[in-house]
């Protein structure tokens, strides 16, 4: 079914490569859905720099997040495919709604909670802070219907419907309330070294984390070193059996086999042969995607071109919310 609601996500351009759990949480139910939605997808550059990034890189690490986005199939004639940054609305907006958020709200989010434990008060920056309220903006501005999220980003999106309705009962009717859309179980894929934690880019240590570009040994290696347990028994339990759990759930994203038909197939078979099915299926999807964005590297100034057409896009939707939102808080218009 084709409707024309509107979709929007975005990823933070932070590694040179995305991980498993952006492609499984997140890059494939984009995928999925762009044909039934009028989507836009953003890589969130402004949202990177809430943490320390080296300038060369941070550019080359934009360009690297929207070719893997393409790879993997978004196709930026169809999907508005843009770098946050180009178009300017969004830190106007995000400046308004933040004068609506609560100091209390903001602090509760538990994603900045964790990070700022993590760097401690002197390494916190201000805009860690209102990173949320930068994405209320991102998803507000284009009067968005559906957020397709991994799990860890729902309670932003939850703060998003509280800033719209809130802007909505204050000003009158002015933006869409969005909802999440969480993709069941595949939302959350954990480290394969450290199965309670989920897999991040910023994870300290990199021997459980698959990266999208890198070589497939390198990852075939990483899956058949994955931490199980010594029970021996492909079975689906998240609390006594976390790796084999995690790995259960990395290979039904990718064949669409539920948990029952995998415990059938390797019943009676051990760790090992399941663990090279697994190999097998994320090898098979990445190594084509990897191909790719690394074609679509190879020329930067295609991707660049691309991307600029998309900004524009993009523009012409968010200045009219913006527009409106200007108008409705009584800022006067430059005469
Ligand atoms: P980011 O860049 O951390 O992650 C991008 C997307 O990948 C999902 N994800 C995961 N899903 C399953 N398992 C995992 N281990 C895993 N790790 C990451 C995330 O849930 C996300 O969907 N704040 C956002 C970016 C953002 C955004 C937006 C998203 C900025 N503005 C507007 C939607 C709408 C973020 O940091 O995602």
């Amino acid at each position: 079914m084709v409707t024309t609601e509107r979709l929007y996500s975005g990823m933070q351009p932070s590694a040179d490569s995305l991980q498993a759990g952006n492609y499984i949480g997140a890059l494939l139910p984009w995928r999925r859905m762009q044909a039934e939605y009028d989507a836009f997808f953003s890589v969130v550059d402004l949202h990177a720099i809430t943490v320390p990034q080296d300038p060369a890189e941070l550019r080359e690490k934009t360009r690297r997040t929207a070719a893997q986005y393409i790879a993997a199939g978004i196709e930026p004639s169809k999907s508005t495919l843009y770098v946050q940054s180009h178009v300017k609305a969004h830190t106007e907006l995000a400046w308004i709604l933040s004068t609506i958020t609560g100091f209390g709200e903001a602090g509760r989010m538990t994603q900045f909670k964790d990070k700022s434990q993590r760097f401690g008060e002197s390494a916190t920056s201000v805009g860690l802070f209102t990173y949320p309220v930068l994405m209320a903006a991102d998803i507000l501005l284009y009067q968005t219907d559906v957020v397709p999220v991994g799990d860890d980003q729902k309670q932003h999106v939850e703060l998003t419907r509280d800033l719209a309705e809130r802007f909505n009962a204050r000003f009158g009717k002015t933006f869409v309330v969005p909802k999440p859309v969480i993709a069941a179980e595949a939302a959350r894929i954990y480290d394969l070294q450290n199965p309670t934690s989920k897999m991040s880019k910023s994870a300290e240590s990199h021997a459980g984390v698959l990266w999208l570009l890198d070589d497939v040994s390198v990852t075939a290696k990483k899956i058949m070193r994955a931490v199980t347990d010594s029970d021996g028994v492909v079975r689906y339990d998240r609390e006594a059996k976390p790796g084999v759990a995690n790995l259960m759930t990395i290979y039904g994203a990718l064949t669409g086999s539920t948990h029952a038909a995998i415990e059938d197939e390797f019943a009676g078979r051990g760790y090992g042969d399941f663990k090279k099915a697994v190999r097998d299926a994320v090898v098979a999807e990445f190594e084509p995607v990897r191909a790719k964005a690394l074609e679509l590297l190879d020329d930067p100034a295609e991707l660049d071109r691309v991307l600029a057409v998309n900004a524009g896009k993009a523009e012409e939707v968010a200045e009219r919310t913006l527009t409106d939102v200007r108008d409705r808080i009584g800022l006067l218009r430059r005469g």
